[in-house]
């Protein structure tokens, strides 16, 4: 029996050179045993692998793939990782397309761990709260989190990234991260009682995720899907969420009081197939939500707090698309709700649509942005980025196949009629997508925004009003066929 002892939890190196040898020694996967060193306090003494590298003459090749996929599984918590990796490593010399094989229960088991780290990684992009400590001149910022897996080292560079112009630090009970405006180091984990509690900066939060709730668009399990419970407590919005569901629930219950009518039997009888239909829609549109969320089809995950997607009735016979989300979508998950968001409701409440009634998505979900100082500017996403994301919005159109998809600027053009379109070439008439479906070309809601002259803004604020009213038409004449 060959007992390997790794330095600490991702201790990938090690691992890689360990399994190399033992490999080439002809060690049978049934016959090696997989540690770590100690506890994890042990992160920072020296490496003490057992086996020794070989010299470079005696190595083999593995495809890059698998090391990639390797290098993630292995921040995985799971004790047996080390065990199955190699268990695969050793497999993949015989059978050199294994990674295609998905339902190889190895493969399945190493993919399902990936996307659980890069799941975890994500959460932590979305939810880690910074505390201030001290001020001006003096302040930190320090974050408590407590992650599933081993992604401390992986999520730290987001964070130097996106604030790279405030010294922080990210307090774990596995591993700390630290920024000092110039470079990342690592410390040991320790006990939440070395973390703030709270600041001046939550009252801030919590005004903030106040005025994005939308009571309308509630949808609870979906909710604690995405922020699930344990992170609550260390959001300073986290507090907030039981009185704005409770508001909600209130206001729900006083409409369904005051204006219950029973529907014709006619109508009822239209009404129970469809619901069926809706009831699976809306979990095939919560699967593509969820899925999308560990998406990396292209780097602009890297920057972005998180995947923005769609959001709408499953039922929607109008689907708008946008460009990209904008810092504060990027920062709540959801489309549409910073400055641009609001010229949209303005216009779609002139247009007499109602918000609640459409189905709101991009052509790209992840914010692309250069940070200049404490801001982050917005950058229009590249024709890559945009062909990478294109399988959502095309998973999004045909799981709720709507009447009319309304592409508002040039980048949701180019995505949903899949070749760059003029705007006001093409705007003011319905184009057919398929035999069912029609598309609608119109401003972005931000280009309204930008019009320094007050007059060409009134001007092109009514133009993209009457466009929506083509929009209104499509609505009513389904809501009259209903
Ligand atoms: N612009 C978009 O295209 N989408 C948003 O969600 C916000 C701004």
């Amino acid at each position: 029996m060959h007992h390997i002892t790794l330095i600490h939890q991702t201790d990938f190196n090690g691992w890689r050179q360990a399994a190399r040898t033992l490999v080439l020694d002809g060690v049978k996967p049934t016959d090696v045993t997989w540690n770590i060193e100690g506890d994890e306090d042990q992160l920072f003494a020296t490496m003490k692998t057992a086996s020794q590298p070989r010299s470079s003459a005696e190595t083999f090749n593995v495809p890059a793939k698998f090391v990639e996929l390797a290098s993630i599984a292995i921040l995985h918590r799971d004790p047996e990782r080390f065990a199955i990796l190699y268990r695969l490593l050793w497999r993949l010399r015989s059978h050199h397309d294994l990674l295609e094989v998905a339902t190889d229960p190895d493969i399945s088991c190493i993919s399902a761990m990936a996307k659980a780290v890069r799941r975890d990684e994500h959460k932590m992009h979305a939810f880690v709260r910074f505390r201030e400590i001290g001020r001006e001149r003096e302040a930190r910022y320090v974050a408590w989190f407590e992650p599933e897996h081993h992604i401390v080292e992986l999520a730290a560079p987001f964070f130097a990234r996106r604030f790279a112009a405030m010294p922080w630090s990210i307090l774990t009970p596995d591993l700390c991260a630290h920024w000092d405006g110039v470079a990342l180091s690592l410390s040991p984990g320790v006990h939440k009682a070395g973390a703030p509690a709270s600041d001046r900066l939550e009252e801030t939060w919590r005004r903030y995720y106040a005025a994005i709730f939308n009571p309308a668009r509630l949808k609870v399990k979906a909710m604690s899907a995405e922020m699930p419970r344990k992170y609550w407590r260390n959001l300073p919005e986290a507090s907030m969420i039981k009185p704005l569901i409770a508001g909600a629930a209130r206001a729900t219950d006083a409409m369904i009081a005051g204006a219950a009518t029973e529907p014709h039997k006619m109508q009822k009888r239209l009404e129970e197939p469809m619901r069926g239909k809706t009831t699976s829609v809306a979990k095939e549109l919560e699967r593509l939500r969820e899925e999308a969320a560990s998406c990396c089809a292209c780097p602009l995950w890297k920057d972005a707090t998180q995947t923005v997607f769609g959001e709408g009735p499953p039922d929607a016979t109008v689907m708008l698309v946008g460009e990209q989300p904008g810092d504060k979508e990027d920062l709540a998950g959801k489309p549409f709700v910073g400055p641009a968001g609001q010229m949209l409701d303005r216009a779609l409440a002139e247009a007499g649509i109602e918000r609640g009634k459409v189905y709101i998505t991009g052509a790209v979900k992840h914010f692309k942005f250069v940070p200049r100082g404490k801001i982050r500017l917005h950058q229009k996403p590249s024709t890559s980025e945009i062909k990478a994301c294109r399988p959502w919005y095309e998973r999004e159109l045909a799981t709720i196949k709507p009447a009319l998809v309304v592409a508002m600027g040039a980048t949701a053009a180019q995505s949903v009629l899949g070749k760059i379109t003029p705007i006001n070439k093409n705007r003011g008439h319905l184009i057919d997508l398929d035999d069912e479906t029609k598309a609608l070309v119109t401003v972005h809601p931000s280009y309204l925004l930008r019009l320094p002259d007050p007059d060409a803004r009134a001007r092109e604020y009514e133009r993209f009003v009457s466009d929506l009213k083509m929009a209104a038409a499509v609505l009513q004449k389904s809501a009259h066929a209903a």
